[in-house]
Order: C-alpha cells, then structure tokens, then sequence
C-alpha cells in the first residue's frame, strides 16, 4: 500500500533521478543509505498519518529554493553530504520516491524517521523493513545483470546506516531509569539484533559499511526539557556510549568472521563531544536550543509550519527540538569522511579506497 502509494506520487512528480558524475576517482558503485531521521530524505512524506513528517516549511528553508524535502532539517543532512564528497552528483534518493524499481539499485536511501532497529514504532519503516525493500532491489540487480556482476557491484558500493537512537530514547522513555545489569542486557539486545540485520545485509551482497554511532542523544533540546531539568540527560548518554561501545566489538568481529567485510565507525559522539566542548571554534553560538519551534529551549513544540526560527541558522547546532541543523550534519559528515581520530579503523575516503 505505501509502496503503491509512492511509486504512484513519484510518478505524478516524476523526472528528478539521481544520475553519478563520471569519472575515474568514481569507485562507489551506488550508495544505499538506512537508518531514522537522521538519514530519511522524503521516505516518511509517502506514509500516512502525520507522525514523524517534516515535509513543509520552515524545515528545508536553507534547501535549494527552500523546497521542505522531508528532511528533518533546514537543509542537508549527513547522507547528502557523503554523497557529495563521493561526487554523486545527487543524493540518493528516498526509495518510495522512486518511480521505477530498476532505477532503485543505482542509488537509493531507504531511511525512515521515527525508525530503529527494533520494530517499536509502527508508524515508520523499520530497519527490517528497509532491509527488506533492499532484499527486493538486489533480486531484480541479479535477474538483471547476473549473480557474480551484482555481487562485484555491491561490493563496491558503500552502505550507510544511522540507527539506533529512537530504541534507546524508546527504552529510556517507556521503562525509565533501570539498573546497570538491565541496561547491559537491553544494549546487548539491540546490539544482536543490529548484527543480524548487519550480517543480512552482507549475505545480499553489501561489504563496505559506513555505521554513524549515536550521539550524545541526551543532550538534545526535547530531551533534556524532558528528562534533564535544562541539562544534558547522563543516563540517556550512558546508554549511548555503551551502545557505541557494543556496536563496535560487533563490527570488529563482524570483519573477523565475514570475507571481504569492512567498515568505518564514525563516533559522532565522541565528535560532538568535542564540538560542544568548544562551540565557537566550530561557528556554534548556539548548542543547546533549538533553532524552529516554541517555548523553553525552543523544544516545547515541535517545529511547525507557524512555528518561529531564527535567523543565524548556522550558528545553532540543533535545528529543531530533535535534530541537526545542515551545520550539525555537515560538520558530521566530514568527520566520517576525513577525521581520522573519529572514524575508526578508517574514514570513509579510506573505505572507498579514494
Ligand atoms: C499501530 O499501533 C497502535 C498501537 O499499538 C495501533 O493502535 C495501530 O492500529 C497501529 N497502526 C497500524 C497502522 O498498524
Ligand atoms: C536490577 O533490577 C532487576 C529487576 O528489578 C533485579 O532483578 C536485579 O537484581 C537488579 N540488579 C542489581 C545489580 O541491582
Ligand atoms: C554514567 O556512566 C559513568 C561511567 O561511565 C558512571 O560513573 C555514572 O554514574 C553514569 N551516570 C549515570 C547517571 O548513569
Ligand atoms: C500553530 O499551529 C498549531 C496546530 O498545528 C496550534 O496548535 C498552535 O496553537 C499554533 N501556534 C501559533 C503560535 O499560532
């Protein structure tokens, strides 16, 4: 059903494929991207209801002809931004956007705000299910060009994924503070059920992995309105540095086991860290409040069409009560590309081989 219903509205808008600039620095086959709302670029606008959309203005007000794309910012996000340096020439687009199926395996973002990697929430695409709809792409890549040309091609594609969060802000939220054998085992959970979905991913094909860490999700405006009295929530920061912590004893063993699997870990939240502990040097005169919407912190509502904003939006970090700004998420995306001392064991330049 919401698949008809995408393919039927991106048929109506039609034209706007993503084509790759040619050329020999060009290693990266496709790019296919998975995760929340972080990463979604318009998947969440083909759903219905009307939870987890930011498909209208002021979000994409900094967006070429500041068209509201979906994107749960004021512009790019970190997805964009990878692209970009790989020189694509567009960024994958969002998978329910697109039209005709064959044109998916060349590049598409299956990310869905609101999602993560357990099936909590029923209004989004859950990581399973993006993973399904990729499962769909690379049996029609293989009817298409053959089993051995579809595994060289994904091998040579890069496979981004930004998840995580929602479950542990879920987990926090609905049970409240636990105990720390209670919160290992929830982390060791998640972190199973991440590697599963991880060695799915490898058995359809995928070999280079680009995994964005979660962040200091405590710190964000809603949640510390909500929890925190103002300040950054320990807890709920806790818990994303023992998911981090988890996360990355899995992908290591992951590329000890699996032939030809290789990844970058980006630790947005050691990066991040880092950039709050010094605001300005990064051109943030602004860390903790939101940029668009209402209230203490500008986090009491959400951001709305009537919702005010301000107008140095590259010096908020956040742009709305729970996510970046395009500042936020391009400072982000370079630390996956180039920094050294946050992506780990490699950038993801070094991944691609560039
Ligand atoms: C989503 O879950 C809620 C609560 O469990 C339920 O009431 C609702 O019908 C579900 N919606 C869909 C589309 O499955
Ligand atoms: C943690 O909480 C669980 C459930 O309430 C309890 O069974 C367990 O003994 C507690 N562990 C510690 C170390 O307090
Ligand atoms: C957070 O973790 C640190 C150690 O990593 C611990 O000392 C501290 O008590 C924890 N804080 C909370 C609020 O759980
Ligand atoms: C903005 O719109 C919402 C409904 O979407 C409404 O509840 C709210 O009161 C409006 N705020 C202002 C400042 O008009």
């Amino acid at each position: 059903m919401e698949r008809m219903m995408g393919l039927l509205l991106a048929a109506a808008f039609s034209a706007a494929l993503f084509t790759r600039t040619a050329g020999a620095s060009t290693v990266v086959t496709a790019i296919y991207a998975f995760g929340d709302s972080s990463t979604d670029v318009g998947n969440n606008n083909f759903l219905p209801g009307n939870q987890a959309k930011a498909n209208f203005p002021p979000n994409g007000i900094d967006f070429p002809r500041s068209r509201p794309t979906g994107r749960f910012t004021n512009g790019y996000n970190w997805v964009d931004f990878v692209a970009k340096k790989l020189k694509f020439k567009k960024s994958p687009p969002a998978y329910l956007s697109v039209s005709n199926d064959a044109q998916a395996y060349r590049s598409v973002n299956f990310a869905s705000g609101g999602s993560g990697i357990f099936d909590a929430a029923n209004f989004t695409i859950s990581l399973n299910q993006q993973i399904k709809y990729f499962k769909g792409i690379t049996h029609r890549l293989r009817t298409r060009i053959g089993g051995g040309a579809a595994d060289r091609f994904l091998s040579k594609s890069l496979f981004l994924v930004s998840t995580g969060g929602n479950d542990i802000v879920g987990y926090y939220a609905n049970f409240g503070l636990k105990n720390e054998t209670q919160n290992e085992a929830f982390i060791g959970q998640l972190t199973g059920q991440f590697r599963n979905q991880l060695e799915t991913l490898y058995d359809l094909g995928a070999r280079k992995f680009a995994v964005l860490g979660t962040t200091v999700i405590g710190c964000i405006p809603s949640l510390r309105l909500r929890f925190g009295g103002g300040k950054c929530v320990e807890e709920i920061n806790n818990l994303s540095r023992q998911f981090n912590k988890a996360t990355q004893i899995v992908l290591r063993d992951l590329a000890s086991t699996l032939k030809g699997f290789s990844y970058s870990f980006i630790n947005t939240y050691d990066f991040i860290s880092l950039v709050f502990s010094k605001p300005l040097n990064y051109g943030f005169t602004d860390i903790v409040s939101a940029c668009c919407g209402s209230g203490r912190l500008n986090a009491e509502s959400e951001c709305r069409s009537n919702s005010t904003y301000c107008s140095s939006r590259s010096k908020y970090f956040y742009w709305d009560l729970n996510h970046p700004s395009q500042a936020g998420y391009k400072l982000i995306a370079l630390a996956a590309y180039r920094g050294r001392r946050y992506a780990s064991p490699v950038t993801i330049k070094q991944l691609v081989g560039l």
